[in-house]
């Protein structure tokens, strides 16, 4: 018995360090913080108010995430694809971005490459750089990489069937997760807290849940669940409210909404949907086949989006009160990667599209401070 339970522990133990080398990016080592001025979130917790503010002010101040001018390549066959084409983005310390754009656009690619989590190959770090607090992530060794994942940046997926063990019950997975970061509060009134926090009825039964015994989106909450547990400085979240119902979809987001005000903690939050930018975006990226169309704060692009594709982007979200009508919707499809038309990349379904706009590709320019913007007709 005994031994079947040792058995099971280093089998845990194994996958758990599997995962911290591939998907869910989980460091093996909860002291090793290689960025000492942010410390662990669980000191800022015991702060006086007054002191929790100014490290909340200090820290939003400061640059955590810049990708400068990144591009990745997809072998196929004999050619490489360009899927992300020299995308250049920051996201500060305690800021939420949320990263916008249809099926293809390269938002999770962009997102992945983050912790060097896109598999090479088949793809290519082709060039540009990606600096975490100033460090270069493109050039860690395999040991920096595996302490970055989870401890600085942890991730929730499009599908939390790959990152939960089918194997084992949630309530020790996600205690495994609190063992590796938070060790002092691997406790199973920790594990229901969090699953509480995600909104999952009855916690105190469900630790002893399989993944098989939920649904997807019961899944979906249990994975968020395991990603906050080490309270990661930077939580990038792809499509982490798809599975979910509307009204769970907006506890989820107001969750994640509380936890960055409490923690500080950044958001880099993927999407389909511009409606829920609102709520919890503080700057919204919009990407188009692999490149960035338009950045700016949210209040600006939902007030007025300039580029024509945030526009179509906007006309196809549902208002509230609206008229109930056919939604229009963006004719066309986005290009695969490396099948880009050339000149303007939209050029084929905007309604804008000039002779001009499809020989030379736009630059993405500073339109206004802090507002960017690839189109020189708008
Ligand atoms: N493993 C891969 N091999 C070849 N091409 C890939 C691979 N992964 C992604 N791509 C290509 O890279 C481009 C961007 O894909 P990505 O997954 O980032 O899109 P996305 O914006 O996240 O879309 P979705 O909203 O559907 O998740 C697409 O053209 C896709 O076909
Ligand atoms: S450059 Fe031309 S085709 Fe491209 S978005 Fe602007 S108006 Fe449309
Ligand atoms: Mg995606």
């Amino acid at each position: 018995m005994a031994t079947g339970r040792r058995n099971e522990n280093e089998e845990l133990t194994r996958w758990n360090a599997g995962q911290a080398g591939s998907q869910s990016g989980f460091s093996a080592n909860p002291q090793f913080h290689p960025f000492p001025t942010l410390g662990a979130h669980s000191e800022k917790l015991e702060c006086p108010i007054a002191h929790d503010l100014d490290i909340l002010t200090a820290r939003r101040k400061m640059t955590l995430l810049e990708i400068k001018n990144l591009k990745i390549d997809f072998q196929s066959g004999h050619s490489q694809l360009r899927a992300v084409d020299g995308v250049s983005l920051t996201v500060g310390a305690g800021e939420t971005v949320c990263l916008v754009g249809e099926s293809g656009c390269g938002k999770s690619v962009t997102a992945h490459s983050i912790a060097r989590l896109v598999p090479t190959p088949p793809a290519r770090y082709a060039g540009g750089e990606i600096l975490l607090h100033g460090r270069d992530v493109l050039k860690m060794d395999r040991e920096e990489l595996r302490e970055i994942r989870g401890g600085v940046v942890g991730y929730v997926f499009q599908e939390p069937g790959a990152a939960l063990n089918p194997v084992f019950r949630i309530g020790r997975q996600i205690r495994e997760m609190l063992k590796l970061h938070r060790p002092e509060k691997a406790t199973m009134d920790e594990v229901v807290r969090l699953l509480k926090l995600v909104g999952i009825p009855a916690p105190e039964a469900r630790t002893a849940s399989y993944p098989f015994e939920m649904s997807g989106g019961m899944q979906q909450r249990v994975m968020i669940a395991m990603a906050l547990a080490s309270e990661p400085e930077l939580l990038v979240a792809d499509e982490p409210t798809t599975a979910l119902d509307v009204t769970i979809q907006a506890q989820i987001l107001g969750l994640l909404q509380g936890l960055k005000q409490r923690l500080g903690m950044a958001i880099l939050l993927i999407t389909h949907n511009l409606g829920i930018v609102g709520d919890i975006a503080d700057r919204v990226v919009v990407m188009y086949a692999g490149q960035i169309v338009e950045m700016a704060s949210a209040r600006e692009i939902l007030r007025r989006p300039l580029h024509p594709y945030t526009r179509a982007l906007m006309d196809s979200v549902p208002r509230l009160g609206g008229v109930a009508e056919r939604l229009p919707t963006i004719p066309g499809n986005v290009p695969r990667a490396g099948h880009f038309a050339p000149g303007c990349r939209f050029a084929p379904r905007c309604p804008f599209a000039r002779p001009a706009c499809r020989e030379t590709n736009p630059e993405l320019l500073e339109a206004a401070p802090g507002r960017w913007v690839r189109c020189p007709v708008v």
